[in-house]
């Protein structure tokens, strides 16, 4: 192991799985977030997300005086930037937490560190990391004083994308296919050494703007499918055919693999990164934009369908339905309520005043909801609507109209 100290900007569901991975193989890991109370848990050897494996490997690491979290940065040989890029109203990308995250580990830099961004980004943003670097820290590079543009850096500046599976991170962080984009050729190099330390799948050299879009077009390829599959849905509806039995039969074809339809798309991935292809792209991103319309069109005819429902049994039995909805979280079988659209659907039905019995078997408590055991619920519920494929649910002998993820028909 050639570099051995390690500070991790931001601890969330990337940065503690890479922190506590980082210190099980000896490194010495210096976790950094902005938020105390994220810090004090992971010190007492605890997690504050929900993913498998991940809270044996914090104590272990903790314990072993391998990981300590603290409010702020320090000396060491990597950074890694891990922080969120969510996007403003207008779908702009917002890359404020990295600018900051850059600006803050600027003053415990020193000649030879490598400077990595893990943080899904727009095309630029690495550039962008090591032109903010320079102007905080002069001393580490050479500008050209004509043109402003750096000439030499003493720092290694890179993009290395993160694509692991919520739920399946701890084995997905070694095994997967990593792919490395420096600033200069010599960046990618020494990046690309040091994840093939612990990276037992490829570690693959590009540039810092490729590996950027890489990232963007294997979110943005997920989305265009689901968008597929998610207007196929709408179509079959209208001709009264079953969507489930008729993407089985298509994907018979030997060259055909339909996605499966849902409530929409969400998480803090696929229903964002497009964005950022389709706010640079302008005219020239129509597919992408337009699959990420599909998809969120798709959230908003769901809504319908089931406020259609409601009134239809209101007519018919005079008094209002209750509407359990069934699933909360972005997809199954995880706690992840990030741009959830089950979570938007129940929202907006509760505001239009309908009476929803809100179930998710991940979370235990919501502050918007009573979160409400989905066998009482079924008991209590006149409608219901499933709108995340839980494994909890795919047991169930239910008949239903309204199961938008095919959890009865998968
Ligand atoms: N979660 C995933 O499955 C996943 C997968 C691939 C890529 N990504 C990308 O990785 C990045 C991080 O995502 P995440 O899911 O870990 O986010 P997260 O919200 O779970 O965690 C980010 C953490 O960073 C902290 N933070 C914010 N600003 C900070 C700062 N200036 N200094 C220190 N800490 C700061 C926050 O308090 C938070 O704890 C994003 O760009 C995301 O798109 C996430």
């Amino acid at each position: 192991m050639v570099k051995k100290k390690i500070c991790v900007i931001g601890l969330g569901y990337i940065g503690l799985p890479t922190s506590a991975l980082l210190a099980s193989r000896g490194y010495d890991v210096h976790g950094v977030d902005v938020v105390q109370s994220v810090v004090d848990i992971i010190n007492q050897g605890k997690i504050h997300i929900v993913e498998p494996e991940l809270d044996t490997f914090v104590k272990a690491a903790v314990n072993s005086g391998k990981l300590k979290a603290d409010i702020k940065p320090a000396n060491a040989d990597i950074f890694i930037i891990a922080v969120p890029t969510p996007f403003n109203d207008g779908f702009v990308p917002n890359i404020d937490y990295v600018v900051s995250a850059t600006k803050a580990i600027a003053p415990y830099l020193q000649e030879g560190n490598i400077v990595i961004l893990e943080s899904t980004s727009p095309v630029g943003t690495t550039d962008l990391v090591e032109e903010t670097l320079s102007k905080e820290r002069p001393d580490l590079f050479e500008i050209d004083n004509s043109t402003y543009k750096i000439q030499h850096s003493k720092l290694f500046t890179a993009h290395c994308p993160e694509r692991v599976l919520p739920g399946h991170i701890m084995r997905e962080l070694v095994e997967n296919d990593r792919i490395v984009g420096g600033t200069t050729p010599e960046a990618t190099k020494i990046t690309a050494e040091f994840y093939r330390e612990f990276v037992a799948g490829e570690v693959l050299e590009t540039d810092a703007k490729t590996a950027e879009m890489a990232k963007l077009t294997e979110n943005s390829f997920r989305d265009t499918n689901i968008a597929f599959a998610n207007e196929l849905s709408m179509l079959c509806d209208k001709f009264g055919i079953n969507v489930w039995e008729l993407i089985k039969l298509a994907n018979r074809h030997p060259r055909v693999n339909i996605l499966n339809p849902g409530a929409g798309v969400g998480g803090h991935c696929i229903a964002v990164d497009p964005w950022f292809i389709v706010h640079a792209g302008g005219e020239s991103a129509k597919l992408i934009k337009t699959s990420r319309e599909v998809n969120n069109y798709k959230t908003e005819w769901v809504i319908e369908k089931i406020k259609n429902a409601a009134l239809k049994f209101e007519n018919e039995n005079g008094r209002k339905a209750k509407v359990a909805c069934m699933g909360l979280a972005f997809k199954p079988d995880i706690d992840d309520l990030r741009e959830s659209p089950a979570l938007y659907i129940t929202r907006r039905l509760k505001a239009d005043g309908l009476d929803i019995l809100a179930v998710e078997p991940n979370i235990d408590n919501h502050k918007e909801f009573e979160i409400v055991n989905y066998q009482k619920t079924l008991e209590q519920a006149d409608i219901v609507t499933f709108l995340v494929a839980h494994k909890e649910f795919k047991k169930l002998d239910i008949k239903t109209d309204l199961d938008f993820c095919g959890v009865l028909n998968i």
